[in-house]
């Protein structure tokens, strides 16, 4: 991919990663302060985890004119391209100097940045925001990052911008790396959640890719102490996990989301000994990890489910209203969600692994169809394994992350998809190494799993847990 370059001219093999940072700033004095020092924005930077450097171009337009004229250019423009535009323009105003906020003290994104966020939308190209505004510097809908104008030294501001280009960094396909680099001796194995501390990992993957780096989770659950990224759907789900042989720690993870019957009234009329094992125990853990991280993670996780609501999916106003076949396969389905790949780990071939494992289970489970919901940058990845767009409204508004999405099926009911789901659950039962240094390891939980009759409602989180 050409903005993943590899420099020759002077024998260095360093990868760069390019992006093009776009300055529209309307305030005087920000402006010029901003603009007599460029040059520093331009400096390179390493990209966390990637053996790559950022490669960074900064330009000032004057107008809203300029801008729109530079997107235009850059949107026709055949070769993939990472644009950052940072803007005191983004965020909506009713006097000078006074931003509109919400009851919850949350601003609101103007009309130029859904305008932008939709020329990007079916592109290549991948464009990220970041709000220049006053006040608190904290989380606007559809802005990557926000800065508060007070006080701001052109330093924190190119902080944020490379921020930004880490989250975008983190949408475009990774480096492609192979089996060889990886540490030496180290491998990497794929398995059906084993424990409460290896799911415990995989919801910090969770917070520290989907909230610390891409920013798609509200404020309070990114800056809440217990670190993690945990939701109502997480004690249906069979959770796996991607862990590193030597030491133990999850770099990757992805979750399977199952409908079944509501734990309160299952534990209440013991209707629970039909559930797959991984479910009940992977319920469990789940419920003590809230318990203990605290209030927030425990109203997420005791959240009651809406009629639609038994997949994330079916929380995309859009898809509830256009999708009548998913809502009817809800019974019998089940989504792919939340496959996340610590940036160090990227591009080995983890997720991969991770989404066989998910058809497989799929298949086991005898499951007729499994939906995803994925930004745009992703239909490609999925469709190699055979899923397909949802008809309808291409894109849809996810409800728990701030993104759009497109919806996708795989029909596990076809027979050419089934073989292929049989086969990879023939490579995970005989626990066959999938190529280079990964492999599969137990696809059921393991060992005793000590499993309560009934769960408490935990109001004392544990401060030492985490
Ligand atoms: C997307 C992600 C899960 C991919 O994981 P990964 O282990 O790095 O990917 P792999 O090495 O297994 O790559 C598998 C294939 O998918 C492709 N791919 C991966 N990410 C891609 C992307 N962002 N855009 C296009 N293709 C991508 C790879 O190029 C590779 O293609 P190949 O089979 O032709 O070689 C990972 O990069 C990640 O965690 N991203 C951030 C979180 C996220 O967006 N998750 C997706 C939720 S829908």
């Amino acid at each position: 991919m050409s903005v993943l370059r590899v420099e020759n001219g002077t024998g260095s093999q360093e990868a760069s990663f390019r992006v093009s940072a776009l300055f529209f700033v309307q305030d005087k004095g920000l402006h010029d302060r901003i603009r007599q020092d460029l040059k520093a924005f331009e400096r390179s930077a390493p990209v966390e985890g990637h053996n790559e450097t950022f490669r960074i171009a900064a330009k000032f337009l004057e107008t809203e004119n300029d801008l729109r004229g530079e997107l235009k250019l850059l949107l026709v423009r055949n070769v993939p391209t990472t644009i950052i535009l940072i803007s005191d323009r983004l965020i909506v105003r009713d006097l000078p100097g006074h931003v509109v906020r919400d009851t919850r003290g949350r601003a609101c994104p103007g009309p130029i940045v859904d305008d932008v966020r939709r020329q990007f939308l079916i592109s290549p190209h991948l464009v990220g925001m970041v709000g220049l505004h006053e006040g608190p510097a904290k989380h606007v809908r559809d802005i990557d990052r926000t800065a508060s104008v007070d006080g701001l030294t052109n330093g924190a501001l190119r902080d944020s911008i490379l921020n930004v280009a880490l989250s975008l960094r983190m949408k475009a396909p990774p480096p492609p790396r192979n089996g060889e680099q990886m540490p030496a001796g180290e491998a990497i194995r794929i398995e059906t959640v084993q424990s409460e501390t290896q799911l415990r990992q995989c919801f910090a993957i969770r917070h520290a890719v989907y909230g610390q780096i891409m920013r798609y989770l509200p404020d309070e659950i990114i800056e809440h102490r217990a670190r993690i990224e945990i939701d109502r759907f997480d004690t249906r789900s069979i959770h796996f996990a991607a862990v590193r042989d030597r030491t133990e720690d999850v770099v990757g993870t992805m979750r399977l989301v199952l409908n079944h019957p509501n734990p309160r009234s299952r534990s209440a009329n013991g209707s629970g000994a039909f559930l797959p094992f991984p479910l009940r125990a992977h319920e469990w853990w789940c419920q003590m990890i809230a318990r203990r991280a605290g209030p927030p993670f425990i109203s997420k996780v005791m959240a009651p489910l809406s009629e639609f609501g038994v997949f994330p999916i079916l929380l995309s106003t859009d898809f509830r209203r256009n999708q009548k076949q998913v809502i009817d396969e809800a019974l019998y389905g089940c989504e792919l969600s939340r496959l996340v790949i610590l940036p160090a780990y990227r591009g080995f071939g983890i997720s991969r692994v991770l989404i066989k494992a998910a058809i497989a289970k799929a298949f086991q489970l005898k499951r007729k169809s499994l939906l995803l919901e994925c930004i745009p940058k992703h239909v490609e990845m999925y469709a190699k394994y055979g899923f397909k767009r949802l008809d309808g409204a291409p894109h849809s508004r996810p409800s728990d992350l701030d993104q759009y999405a497109i919806g996708m099926r795989l029909s596990m009911t076809q027979n050419e998809v089934a073989g292929r789901a049989k086969q990879y659950l023939l490579q995970i039962l005989q626990q066959q190494r999938d190529f280079g240094c990964l492999r599969y390891g137990p696809f059921e939980v393991e060992g005793d799993v000590a499993l309560p009759s009934s769960v408490d409602d935990g109001s004392q989180s544990d401060a030492s847990y985490f």
